[in-house]
């Protein structure tokens, strides 16, 4: 199967966008049961060492966009857009509540690390909810059941509510399953604001920033930082609709924005 036949990068439970046909479903109910098989502690440490020199590639944020851009996610049954369109329409949606330039920002690149995809990597490793591994798998985490086939899952180091992990740790010292969310974070972490690495970090973190678990990992900054996390996730799941933005027209306003805070060339 092509990348593109398989691409998922919507896995959101919300009434109206999340219309999937059966054969839909069966289709993302593959992608997580790859991804709970194979998310382990040992995987994901591998992913980070393999991806944190940051050495795959050096380009500019419109570069990367329009590389990303030949990945079409016809998986979701929403609308057909591409994800030059995605990302537009969540920026655009944003901008439009008269949100800092920052927050702007970050809705156009949010899921530009799903150029994984384009790198190899399989789309289980790329996109879905994420969540920590390390430590045992909430129950409120999608498809949970899963989880029987992960190596993890009978290891009982990882299994205790805080495994390898302190109490109060902060999810900084929380490794969570490999994706573009995690990936992004790394490439982008020099250029931005806090609050926007976190939206950018976690926002597929969907059993902490919707569930409310593994609270007990958390530190108070997490709890502050998470109000924006919150604050984004409307924007990535309404903002879509069939209408394209139009791509000519904006281009200007979001090249000066990247300027702002990135330079022409940034190591991915
Ligand atoms: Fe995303």
């Amino acid at each position: 199967m092509s990348v593109q036949s398989t691409f998922v990068s919507q896995i959101k439970n919300t009434e109206g966008f999340r219309n999937y046909a059966a054969e839909e479903r069966a289709r993302v109910k593959e992608l997580y049961r790859l991804n709970h098989a194979n998310q382990t502690l040992e995987f994901v440490l591998r992913k980070k060492a393999e991806y944190g020199d940051l050495i795959k590639a050096e380009m500019g944020i419109w570069e990367a966009m329009e590389f990303l851009n030949t990945l079409v996610d016809d998986s979701d049954p929403d609308i057909d857009l591409t994800q030059i369109d995605h990302a537009l329409q969540t920026a655009e949606a944003i901008r439009q509540d008269g949100h800092p330039r920052w927050f702007i920002l970050t809705g156009l690149i949010h899921d530009m690390g799903k150029v994984l995809c384009l790198f190899g990597e399989p789309q289980w490793a790329v996109v879905g909810d994420t969540f920590p591994v390390g430590c045992a798998f909430s129950e409120k985490i999608v498809y949970q059941e899963l989880f029987e086939d992960n190596p993890d899952y009978r290891n009982p180091s990882y299994q205790t509510l805080s495994g390898i992990y302190q109490e109060g740790c902060g999810l900084d010292n929380v490794h969570l399953s490999w994706g573009h969310d995690e990936y992004l974070y790394t490439v982008v972490k020099n250029y931005l604001p806090q609050e926007a690495l976190w939206m950018i970090r976690y926002h597929s973190c969907y059993p902490v920033h919707r569930e409310g678990a593994y609270e007990h990992l958390m530190n108070g900054q997490d709890q502050e930082m998470l109000k924006w996390v919150r604050a984004f996730n409307p924007y990535d799941l309404y903002s879509k609709s069939d209408a394209r933005p139009n791509f000519a027209e904006l281009k200007p306003f979001y090249e000066e924005l990247i300027e702002e805070f990135f330079p022409s060339k940034i190591a991915w």
